[in-house]
């Protein structure tokens, strides 16, 4: 490990708090003008990664993993591996250098939803991935990918029947929002305002009573679907980007 990662890597491993500033100095210059908008915060990344270990969950997925900032972070502070799903191969292709300079325990996958078995995990990290598909382009990481308001809704859907499938006992940390329906199977059981966004544990309860409604997590709060669905009735006017706020209130187009 070269000097300035192998400082990084050891405070991380003893839990110490490592300035973003210096981390991100591990990036190329490209995608370090870029970490503070689209990738975890140390500290955020820390919080989340000692959650779930608290939850005792041991297989994290993090679905749109980016440089892999999270999971070397998350990999580091709890030593256990992490795996990070990433559909841009550039964004792969460097994060594979990132957590080999760190000694970091961490696969990232490249592809899409499409691409992971999510049954192999028990534990899933979403930093609000599915935003890009409906963001003004100068909100983009890149301007690599066609982005459009179906494929936000087809990944929102799919994330939607991972969490329904999941096993009693799955975790998931959501930040800045996971941008889709969470069943109501789903307890929110710790939150916290970090680092200018929401950050929330949820898990997967027992015998919980099958329903077709959900939680949005819609800025702080959360909502049930089916009163954000009323709202949205009564003012066509909140709708938004071809009424996608309207088709994502309501249980999956039959
Ligand atoms: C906001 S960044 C978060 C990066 C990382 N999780 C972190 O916290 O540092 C979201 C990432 O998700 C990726 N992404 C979005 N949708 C995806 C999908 N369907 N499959 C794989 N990656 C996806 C984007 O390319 C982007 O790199």
């Amino acid at each position: 490990m070269s000097g300035k990662a192998g400082r990084i890597s050891a405070a991380l491993r003893r839990g110490d708090f490592v300035k973003d500033r210096d981390f991100d100095r591990l990036l190329s210059a490209e995608l370090r003008g870029k970490s503070q908008s689209f990738f975890s915060s140390v500290v955020v990344a820390q919080t989340a990664a000692r959650w779930l270990k608290a939850s005792g969950r041991t297989r994290v997925l993090d679905v749109g993993a980016g440089v892999g900032k999270f999971c070397a972070v998350a990999a580091l502070t709890t030593g256990r591996p992490y795996v990070g799903l990433e559909q841009r191969g550039t964004l792969v292709a460097e994060g594979r250098k990132l957590v080999a300079a760190l000694a970091a325990e961490v696969q990232l996958v490249e592809g899409g939803l499409a691409d992971v078995e999510p049954s192999t995990f028990d534990g899933f990290y979403f930093y609000n991935p599915f935003a890009e598909h409906i963001a003004d382009k100068y909100e983009r990481i890149d301007d690599t990918l066609e982005c459009s308001a179906d494929d936000y809704l087809r990944d929102a859907r799919t994330v939607e029947r991972w969490l329904r499938a999941a096993p009693a006992g799955t975790a998931m940390v959501t930040y800045n929002g996971l941008g889709g329906r969470i069943p109501l199977s789903w307890r929110c059981e710790r939150e916290l305002r970090l680092a200018g966004n929401m950050l929330r544990l949820w898990v997967k309860q027992p015998d919980a009573e099958a329903s077709a409604d959900a939680y949005l997590e819609v800025e702080d709060r959360l909502l049930p679907a089916s009163v954000l669905a009323e709202l949205v009735r009564r003012s066509p006017r909140a709708s938004i980007e071809d009424g996608l706020v309207a088709r994502l209130v309501l249980p999956e187009d039959p």
